[in-house]
Order: C-alpha cells, then sequence, then structure tokens
C-alpha cells in the first residue's frame, strides 16, 4: 500500500507501479485536475492497481483510511508545481509569461494569487514576502505593490518588482516573489507538515517516507522534523522502568539529502535544486503509534 501524494504527470508513480507485485496497490494524489488527467492515461497500464483521489495531502489520514486502508507501506511526495504547470498557459505561476495572476494548484480554491497582491495590508504583505520567500527588499516591494494596486497579471507583478529591484539581482528577486506567493495561495508549508506527521502515523514498520524538495523552506521542515522523530525525547525529572525507554519512530536513511548529478541536472535543469530526503519506520511496538 503505497501514496504518491504528488503523481503530477505520473512518471514516479510509473515506476512504482512497475515494481508492486501481488497484492500491492498505489494512491495517486494530486490537488491539481489537469494533473491527475494525465496520470490516469500515463498510468492506465496499471489501472486495477491504481487509485486517483483529488486532494490536498494535507488530508492523507482520511484518504488512506477513506480508501479502507489502515496502514500504509510507502509514501512519496515531490512537492512544488510540475513543468506541465509551469508552462501551461493561464496558471500564473511564472513571470516569465504574462498571464492573470492565479498559482492555485486547486483551481476549486477562492484565494488566488491576485487576491492576495491586490487586497493584503501592506505590512502582511512584506511579511509573507519576507518569510515565504526570504526577499531582503520585501518591505519596499510591498509598499510598491500597494502603491501600484490593482496589479493583475504576472508581467504587472514583475514590471512592479522590476521598478524597485535593479539590475543583475531582478531575477533572483522574483523567483523569491513568486515563490512567496504560491507557498501562501496553496499553504504549502502547512500542508507538509500535516502530511509528514500523518505518514509517520500511518507508516508499518520498514515503511518508508520519501520527499523530494525544491526550496529551502520546504526542506528545514522535513530536515527538522525526521530529526524530531529520530531523536528519543526524554524527561530527566521521569524516571523509566527498564524497557520503558522511549524509541523514536523514524530513522534517517539520509544523513545528508540526494541531489542530483551534475549530469542529470544538464537533461533536467528545473532539477537543480532539487533535494531528497527518506526516513524509515521503526518498530516502537506499543509504546507509540
Ligand atoms: C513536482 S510535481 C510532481 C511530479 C511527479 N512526481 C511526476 O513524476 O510527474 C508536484 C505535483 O504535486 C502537486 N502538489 C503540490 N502540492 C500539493 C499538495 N499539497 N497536495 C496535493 N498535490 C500537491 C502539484 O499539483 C503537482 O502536480
Amino acid at each position: 500500500m503505497y501514496v504518491d501524494g504528488t503523481v503530477g504527470g505520473g512518471g514516479h508513480a510509473e515506476e512504482i507501479c512497475k515494481r508492486l507485485q501481488g497484492p500491492g496497490r498505489l494512491l495517486c494524489l494530486d490537488a491539481d485536475e489537469e494533473a491527475l488527467s494525465s496520470a490516469r492515461m500515463r498510468l492506465a497500464p496499471h489501472v486495477e492497481r491504481t487509485v486517483f483521489v483529488r486532494t490536498n495531502f494535507r488530508l492523507l489520514r482520511s484518504v488512506v483510511t477513506g480508501a479502507g486502508w489502515t496502514r500504509i507501506h510507502g509514501v512519496l511526495l515531490d512537492l512544488g508545481v510540475s513543468s506541465h504547470q509551469l508552462d501551461a498557459p493561464e496558471r500564473g505561476f511564472t513571470f516569465r509569461n504574462d498571464e492573470r495572476l492565479d498559482m492555485r494548484m486547486d483551481r476549486r480554491q477562492e484565494v488566488s494569487a491576485w487576491e492576495i497582491v491586490n487586497t493584503l495590508d501592506e505590512q502582511p504583505l512584506a511579511k509573507l514576502l519576507w518569510e515565504y520567500g526570504e526577499e531582503r527588499m520585501s518591505r519596499r516591494i510591498a509598499r510598491r505593490i500597494v502603491e501600484q494596486r490593482p496589479v493583475e497579471t504576472t508581467g504587472a507583478l514583475r514590471n512592479v518588482v522590476a521598478s524597485v529591484v535593479k539590475g543583475p539581482h531582478l531575477t533572483k528577486s522574483l523567483a523569491r516573489i513568486f515563490q512567496a506567493l504560491r507557498i501562501a495561495v496553496n499553504g504549502e508549508l502547512e500542508s507538509l507538515a500535516a502530511a509528514l506527521k500523518d505518514a509517520t502515523d500511518l507508516l508499518v514498520p520498514g515503511g518508508r517516507i520519501v520527499v523530494i524538495s525544491y526550496h529551502s523552506l520546504e526542506d528545514r521542515i522535513v530536515k527538522e522534523f525526521f530529526r524530531s522523530e529520530s531523536t528519543v525525547h526524554v524527561r530527566r525529572d521521569i524516571p523509566l522502568l527498564p524497557g520503558q525507554e522511549p524509541i523514536p519512530r523514524l530513522r534517517v536513511l539520509t544523513r545528508k539529502p540526494v541531489i542530483p548529478s551534475p549530469e542529470e541536472t544538464v537533461h533536467n535543469p528545473r532539477a537543480r535544486s532539487a533535494k531528497m530526503r527518506a526516513a524509515e519506520r521503526r518498530d516502537v511496538g506499543s509504546q507509540r503509534t
């Protein structure tokens, strides 16, 4: 029983399906309807092994139990947006096109990047750009956005940022601003934290969580979660009976994140920032579930 929480175009899922045996099944999740349709097509040869659910992976626990499963053997989260989402017109994820500010992975959701850019007060907007984009010029950019409202399109937002950040730093600032808005629109960091917890609760002993992240905020959440769940937290003021020592729930399999080789980055430049971390659920008996 495996879960691909970010099935996207189905590339990873296809490789997982090829390796499933006997009663093996893969639950394929994505918040994006277009991603699910293309994954369904790609995985058609594995129709008997796959179940597709359009959902945010933050609901992992209820989706798994809704599928009638109680425990799972592995979870993959390949975070962020797909190349398809970046390249598709009208999704508003990239400053390289000029289209309506959108950035919703799930288009049923009401709040898009347009609402954030055009309705948030200056201070919370600056905070969001700083916290989710780590953009040093966040205050000045937020002030300029508020002055220039309405900012209707990705191109208009690019021009606002360009009026504050000059020269060679512009592209990096644009990437940070667009990242910050995307994280906020989709609640990406909260979803990741929730899914890591649910995945750890649901995994059988020996089951694995694998996460591929693309920026430092995500990677930090994964690293700290794995560290916390693989460390014993002992209260020094409470004596422990022999055999009652707490056992951490996870064993980290990647001391350092796995990153793409230079050759891989040449073939697939969008993989250049990828970091993969993996952990395995330990057998903690009845002490903690
Ligand atoms: C990098 S792509 C995954 C590509 C996929 N591994 C493949 O092999 O084609 C990320 C996908 O995850 C989806 N996604 C991102 N965050 C999500 C979330 N919180 N819940 C559900 N889907 C999410 C996006 O819609 C996108 O399709």
